[in-house]
Parts: structure tokens; sequence; C-alpha cells
């Protein structure tokens, strides 16, 4: 029933909802509210993401799932909701989970069921599994399938949740990872394995914060890629350290190495995953050319409460983006599927730009665009600030300032329209490279995604700024030369 529900409301509300509200191309809930995009995985030649998703309010109520699909990572089409917390087991909230496509053509899906109410001892976070064609699932009679009789000593029966699964081709037996509370009250990553995705064993602790990477871990990830094992988590409750690490709810990813015999993994560096103001949970896939993909939720819950005036949705996941590492570090791009909507090319090159002069380029505006800018000092001197305004008109602008004799790069919403007191700025340390830096900006309506130097660092904020400042300018103090390319996105 409460599925039923759930799916003639979102129509008939989702319908209300113009194009011209949402993005373009990112995923967005068909109504009312989403987090944590889950289940993200390949089904029958088509990309299907699903949602942490409550479709009857703008802000987080009991969890459903929601349901798009792609062919291509861009253009996502709208599905009916996958599931409603209708059963005991799930009753408080049908939680994050991940998806995989079984062998007899099924569509898997693995959640966390939460029974009683969350944040409180007496809540029960369990895991549970659901299959079915790619529209309809149904819950396994058995549910849940793991439960707090596999933990460890001292882990916590009500945090413990969001499992990550995928298929071991080698060893045919299947994986998966979930967050827990240690005993210590911060986070660990467990691991977990069996032959048939309904029949569970724990397998190990993979890692743990002991309090060192702020406290409950959620929505762990593993995978391998060029040589490194990575484990992506988002601990709660980070203390800030330096630029790498805000407080609050972040994202970090743990590289080292993994011995899959003894299901060991080894850390060597610590590093955060985006250094924006609006991102979280992400989770990432293999596709079948081998790109492992991420998507993130973009938001962060200290903000999510504050809504532009008049939204009839909340929410919204980053653009795709592929992974790779380069030297142990996680470069992240946008997945090249984007260049297919490539429309209207602008190329400025050699633009010089000299001290404070604000500078607009005929053709460079936009919200709804790809552009790269590369900057470079003029020969023998150095520049102390460039700046890029965003989104601007005479009320409005978001800025991006690229200081190189700090090597940071900061972004800063302070006048983007948001009507709350809420964190507008950010700064993330970027490569030493004698002024040299390429910036490429991804503009969605209500979105920026910077990606600096090629991936080194990614930035992704939210800006509620109104549709009509679409303009863009340049500044520096000192002298720079720049190369400006542009493309809408359609
Ligand atoms: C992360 C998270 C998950 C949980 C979900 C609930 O944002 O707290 O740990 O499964 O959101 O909506």
């Amino acid at each position: 029933m409460k599925l039923i529900e759930a799916r003639i409301y979102e129509k008939e509300n989702g319908a209300k909802i113009l194009p011209e509200e949402r993005p373009v191309f990112h995923v967005t809930p068909l109504t009312g509210w989403m987090n944590d995009p889950n289940g993200f995985s390949i089904y029958k030649g088509e990309y299907h993401l699903f949602y942490q998703y409550y479709p009857y309010d703008i802000n987080w109520g009991p969890m459903h799932w929601g349901h798009v699909k792609s062919r291509d990572l861009i253009k996502w089409e709208w599905l009916p909701a996958a599931m409603a917390p209708d059963q005991d087991y799930d009753a408080q909230g049908v939680f994050s989970g991940s998806a995989v496509e079984l062998k007899d053509g099924r569509h898997l899906l693995m959640y966390t069921g939460v029974q009683g109410q969350d944040n409180t001892p007496q809540c029960r976070q369990t895991q549970c599994i659901a299959a079915g064609d790619g529209l309809n699932y149904e819950k396994y009679e058995f549910n849940p399938v793991i439960t707090g009789e596999h933990l460890p000593q001292g882990c916590s029966l009500s945090d413990f949740r969001d499992p990550k699964i995928w298929r071991d081709h080698k060893k045919q037996c299947f994986y998966a990872v979930a967050g827990c509370r240690t005993a210590d009250g911060s986070g660990a990553v467990l691991l977990f394995t069996s032959k048939d995705a309904y029949s569970w064993e724990y397998v190990t602790m993979l890692d743990r914060s002991r309090n060192e990477y702020g406290r409950m871990w959620e929505c762990p990830d593993f995978f391998e890629k060029d040589g490194q094992a990575a484990l992506i988590v988002s601990p709660q409750e980070m203390r800030a350290e330096g630029l790498e690490f805000h407080n609050g709810n972040d994202v970090i990813c743990l590289t080292g190495s993994y011995d899959s015999t003894q299901h060991i993994f080894t850390r060597k560096s610590v590093s955060a995953v985006d250094y924006g103001l609006d991102f979280y949970a992400p989770q990432t896939m293999e596709t079948p050319d081998g790109r492992r993909i991420l998507i993130g939720w973009m938001q962060s819950w200290e903000s999510s409460r504050f809504h532009p005036e008049g939204a009839r949705w909340a929410g919204m996941c980053t653009l795709p983006r592929e992974l790779s590492f380069s030297d142990g570090r996680l470069i992240q791009n946008p997945v090249r599927e984007l260049l297919k909507y490539w429309m209207h090319p602008v190329i400025h090159k050699g633009v010089r730009l000299e001290q404070t002069k604000k500078v607009r380029l005929s053709g460079v505006t936009g919200r709804t665009i790809d552009m790269t800018v590369d900057v470079r000092p003029d020969e023998g001197q150095m520049y102390s600030k460039f700046v890029i305004y965003i989104a601007e008109n005479q009320e409005y602008s978001t800025r991006i300032v690229y200081k190189p004799w700090k090597n940071t790069v900061c972004i800063d919403r302070t006048d983007s329209g948001f009507r709350y007191h809420i964190v507008s700025k950010r700064e993330a340390p970027v490569r030493c490279q004698a002024g040299r830096i390429r910036l490429r900006l991804i503009l969605d309506r209500c979105s920026v995604e910077l990606f600096i130097n090629d991936g080194e660092q990614v930035m992704s904020s939210c800006i509620y700024t109104p549709g009509e400042a679409d303009g863009i300018l340049f500044e520096t103090e000192g002298t720079a030369w720049m190369d400006v390319e542009k493309y809408e996105i359609n």
C-alpha cells in the first residue's frame, strides 16, 4: 500500500514541477526530498540509480527509494519509486544501499532496514534484500539477511548501515561492506561475503576510525583501481584539519593496498574527496568498459534544511565522475559522455587580464555550461589573485578565487542568493605550478562543480541564484593570461 500511495503521489506532484525549476543534467527527486544516491548499477545495459527519497515533503522523512535510469549517465528518466518502508524490519525507513545484476537476470537491491526510532538505542538497523526487473522489486521473504548476530563484539546494533554489494568474478561470490559504530563511539567498515547474495557471513573489519577520522562511518565503498585499493567513507562529526577536512559530515578516501586472500586492507593515506560545500554519501560502480564512476549527493546535511523560496524538490546528485589514481592520489573528472552534449563552442585564446579590470568575454555567459579556463602568469611577473565571477548580475555572484602565492582555490557563494546564514566559503589546497592553473567549471542552473588541474581537486556546491544572473567575469590582481573554452550543455 505504502509503495502504491507513493507512486500515485509522486506521479501527480512530479508532473507539477516545471522542467525550468530543475537542473538540466543532474538527478533530482521526482518530487519532495532526496539524499544519498543508492543502487548505482548497470542492469540490462542501462544505468540505474536509486536515491533516498521522501516524496511527501522537501524535508527528510521516512525513507523510500526513488528510481531513475539512463543510457549515458547524463540524461535520466524517472521510474516509479522502487521501495517504501512497509515491513516490520524497515518500518522506520528503507535506508541506503546498493545493487547488482544477478546471473538469473534479476536486479538485486541490498539496503538497510530501520526498525524502531532512528537515533535511539532501541533502533535496529539490519541489511535486507529485494529483487526485481528494473521497475518492480519484491522484498525477500526471509529478510533481514544480515543482523546484529553477524556483528563482531562491540559494534552497535542501531548504527549499522549502508551495505555496498559487488560481485567477485574470480572467486564467484559476492562481497558487501557496511558501516557501523564501534565501542569507542567512532566508526568502522565491516566486510561480509555470500555465495548467493542471500546468505551472508561476516569476514572482517577492513578499517576503523578510532575517533581519528570522525565518528560513525556512513556509506562505505571499496574498490581497486590503477593498482590502489580505495575505501571511501562518509564520516559524521569530523574535526576540521587545515584545508583538507572540514567539520561535520565529510567524505574521505582511504588509499592503500589490499590482500584479497587474507582480506587485509593496509591504509597508506587519507584525503578529502571533494572540497566544496555540498558533497556527501557518494557511491561508485564499474562500467562494462572498466571505468570506475562515482556519484554523490550534492548537498550537505548542515545546509539541507534551507530551501530556495517555493522549492518543490530538494537535493540532487553530482555529475557522475570517472575515477583514477595518479601517484596514489585520487583523480576525478566528469564522465566523458558529457562531451556529447557540448553545444555552441566559444573559444578565447590569449586573453590578457590586467590589475583589477573586470573582463567580460563575448559569448561567455550562462548557467548550463562546461567551461575550462587556463591561467598563466605574465613573463617574469607573478599575479596575486585570479577571480572568476559566475551566476553574476548587479545583485548576485559566486566567486572562484585562485591565489598562486598560497596555492589555494576558494569558492565563495556569500552573494549567491541564500537568505540564510549558512557556510558559504570553502578553500582547497592545489598544486604549486608557478601561477598556472586549469579550472573546469560545470554549471547546471543551481550548482557549480569545479574540477581543478584535470581533477586533482573537486569542489561541488549548490547556488540558488535566480536564473537571470548568468554573467561571467574575470579579474586579476597583477597581470595574467588566460584561455577560455566554453560549451553550452543541453
Ligand atoms: C547518509 C545517511 C545514511 C543513511 C541515510 C538515511 O546521508 O545518513 O547513513 O542510510 O542517510 O537517509
